[in-house]
């Protein structure tokens, strides 16, 4: 089946979607993104993800182009037109097409792109093994927070992770926990979970939301505050979590093992949690 993506108002095959190289999106990386998870052909979290999107809009002053009830059509839409019961549907804006300026064009009509990827969430192996990260200094910008196409930075932070074989890169920023470069990162020490605050610093993940949430509804021991470096690099387990990392254990850090360098404890009650928690909410919307 060929992958059908959404391109300002029509839905055709990918090879056939067009944008124009003057869109601002190519030009400068002006615009927001969203990754959502569909489980058995139902988007996970999907209103959060949207009230994320709105946030993003508002930070990078787009007029965000369609109100929630339409966006979930076009990503009910997507889903639909798409092989796979599991997908990850990526929608992206960008403040549209104009000549090269770094200010805003006036009167622009945003370019609105959605398409539909496998999702691939982690093999058994890096679930139950863990998975290599190494470190890195945070030199992103300070709007974090946004969910910006404007990725160099990420990517050459995944980059460096990529080149020493491991999956993530974990950031510290002053000497605190900042985030992976496509994750949220939790410690745990002596059996409590450390979070990171959210901030301009870090993305709010909708995964990191989930954790947060069902660590406190099964009295799992949580601390939301600023995590150190020393931290980190002693903590008996360290996690990541993503839209389609879900939430996984980091097994060595630098080389070094994390804990007894397997996945720990609170890992192995939080994983089921996860996996149990998004199986409920699929029967759910079935
Ligand atoms: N990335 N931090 C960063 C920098 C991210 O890019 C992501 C997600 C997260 C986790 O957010 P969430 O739990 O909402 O997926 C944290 C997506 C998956 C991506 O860019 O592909």
């Amino acid at each position: 089946m060929t992958e059908i993506v959404y391109l300002n108002g029509e839905f055709m095959p990918l090879e056939n979607a067009r944008i124009p190289v003057l869109d601002r999106g190519f030009i400068f990386g002006d615009g927001v993104y969203e990754v959502i998870p569909v489980y058995s052909r139902h988007p996970f979290r999907l209103p959060e993800h949207l009230a994320r999107f709105e946030r993003s809009h508002q930070a990078i002053r787009i007029q965000n182009p369609s109100g929630d009830a339409d966006w979930t059509k076009l990503v009910q839409e997507l889903v639909a037109r798409n092989a796979g019961d599991d997908q990850s549907i990526y929608l992206q804006v960008t403040r549209g097409v104009a000549k090269r300026d770094h200010a805003f064009p006036k009167d622009v009509k945003p370019t609105v792109f959605g398409m539909s990827s496998p999702l691939s969430t982690p093999a058994l192996e890096a679930v139950e093994g863990g998975v290599h990260a190494i470190t890195a200094i945070d030199y992103r910008w300070l709007k974090c927070d946004v969910k910006s196409t404007s990725l160099l930075g990420n990517c050459l932070l995944r980059q460096t992770a990529a080149d020493a074989g491991a999956v993530e890169v974990v950031m510290f920023r002053d000497g605190f926990l900042t985030e992976g470069s496509s994750s949220n990162v939790f410690v745990v020490k002596n059996g409590v979970i450390l979070a990171t605050p959210k901030n301009n610093l870090v993305l709010p993940g909708i995964t990191y939301d989930v954790v947060v949430e069902l660590a406190q509804a099964n009295g799992l021991r949580l601390e939301v505050r600023p995590i150190t470096e020393a931290e980190v690099r002693s903590a008996d387990e360290i996690w990541v979590t993503s839209s389609t990392k879900e939430v996984l254990a980091v097994s060595t850090l630098d080389e070094k093992a994390v804990g007894n360098g397997k996945p720990g404890a609170v890992f192995r009650r939080m994983h089921p949690l996860y996996q149990d928690f998004k199986r409920a909410v699929m029967r759910q919307a079935a």
